[in-house]
Order: structure tokens, then sequence, then C-alpha cells
């Protein structure tokens, strides 16, 4: 499964998590799922939980299926969940250059609650992150 979930981390993003952060995701405090189409990985998600709240590290649909509304299925199958396990809120930080995931969230009822100056590496650099945040209850 692993490689699967390599190969598209690598096509869609700029700079891709390396095989250890999965790894290191894999322990208990983690909840990672994967989309399937005809048993064919399309899409996944991983969920840190940190006692009431859900911080999504990372949610992504392979660039072959992404804007035909699969990342927000996901992303509602992560509301739906957080609410099941009665968490408080969700929060994830996203690059100030992601205006399709932004839009995403957004559109999803996230607000900005923060920003985190130079919080990720670019090619050239470092770049500041939005921190968003979903209320839930
Ligand atoms: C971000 C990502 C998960 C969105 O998934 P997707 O399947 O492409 O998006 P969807 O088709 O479900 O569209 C959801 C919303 O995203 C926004 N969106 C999608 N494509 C867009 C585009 N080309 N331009 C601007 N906004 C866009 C829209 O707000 C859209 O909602 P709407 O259709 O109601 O307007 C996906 O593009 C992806 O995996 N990107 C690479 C990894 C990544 O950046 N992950 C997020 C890290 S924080």
């Amino acid at each position: 499964m692993l490689p699967s979930i390599l190969i598209i981390e690598n096509q869609a993003y700029p700079i891709p998590w390396s095989v250890q952060s999965f790894k290191d995701s894999l322990t208990k405090d983690y909840f990672c799922q994967v989309m399937l189409l005809e048993e064919q990985i399309i899409g996944y998600f991983i969920i840190q939980i940190i006692l009431d709240e859900f911080q999504i590290l990372n949610i992504c649909i392979s660039p072959d299926y992404q804007g035909k509304g699969l990342g927000k299925l996901q992303l509602l199958e992560i509301v739906k969940l957080a609410e099941t396990k009665r968490m408080n809120r969700i929060l994830l930080e996203v690059r100030t250059s992601n205006k399709v995931a932004k839009n995403l969230y957004q559109n999803s009822g996230f607000h900005q609650i923060g920003k985190r100056k130079n919080y990720y590496p670019t090619k050239s650099g470092r770049e500041d992150a939005f921190v968003l945040e979903l209320a839930l209850g």
C-alpha cells in the first residue's frame, strides 16, 4: 500500500513527504485512510488525534483524479469521523500558495485562525502557512 501512496505523494506535492514521515504516522495517535477506485489507491488522508482535536496532516488526491469532487468527499469523511468521535475541532496548516486546498477548506467551513511564518520549505527557501480551524459541536 505504501508504494502506491508514495507514487501519488510524489506526483501531487512539490515537496512530498518522505517514506519515514509516512512510517512515523502509522502509530496509535494517527488515523490513516485510503480512497480506492476498483482496488486502486487514488487518494488518502492522515490525521493526528490530540485529545479532542483532529489535526489533518496530509490529504491528497492523485493528480489524475483531482477536480472531480473527491478531495471534498475525503474532507467530508474526516468531518463525519470527527463528529462521531466527538472531537471539538479540526485543525490544519496549508501553504499560503496552495489556492486549491485553501478554497476547499474555506468552502467547507474552515476559518483562518493564524499564520505560521516560514513554516514550510520550498524549492528556493521557506513559505508561510495559514492555520485553519473547523469548530465542531
Ligand atoms: C487539495 C486537494 C485534496 C483537493 O482535492 P480535489 O479532488 O482536487 O478537489 P475537489 O474537486 O473536491 O474540489 C474541492 C474544492 O477545491 C477547490 N478547487 C478544486 N479545484 C480547483 C482549482 N483548479 N482552482 C481553484 N480551486 C479549486 C474548489 O473550492 C472546490 O470546491 P467547489 O467545486 O465546490 O468550488 C487536491 O487538489 C490535492 O490532492 N492536491 C495536492 C495535495 C495538497 O495540496 N493537499 C492539501 C495539503 S494542505
